[in-house]
């Protein structure tokens, strides 16, 4: 599958991943800024935070508590925050596009 990810400043950023990896894995491996994943995905830095764009609101699954309780931590959350860590990737998200914060601290 292939998402959009968008900067803060409208930069937009076209990652390819592969199906059962994490977007915040496809989004370190394409280099695009503002995804940091400073844990490497263990749901404990709250650094690749990112909002799902309304329109793929109904595509993800709803986060676990692990995740909503690492989301606190969040810098700039919003309600369509997720952690990119926790979002697996799967065939239905082709298309899908998420926004990143200005800054993950
Ligand atoms: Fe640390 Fe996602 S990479 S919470």
């Amino acid at each position: 599958p292939k998402i959009t990810l968008i900067e803060s400043d409208g930069t937009q950023h076209i990652v390819v991943g592969e199906v059962g990896q994490s977007i915040m894995q496809a989004a370190m491996n394409a280099m695009v800024p503002g995804i940091q994943g400073d844990c490497g995905g263990a749901c404990s830095c709250a650094t690749c935070h990112a909002f799902v764009d309304d329109a793929w609101a109904g595509v993800v699954p709803a986060a676990e508590d692990a995740e909503l309780d690492m989301l606190e931590f969040a810098n700039e959350r919003q309600e369509t925050s997720r952690l990119t860590c926790q979002l697996t990737m799967q065939e239905n998200m082709d298309g899908m596009v998420l926004r990143l914060p200005e800054s993950q601290y």
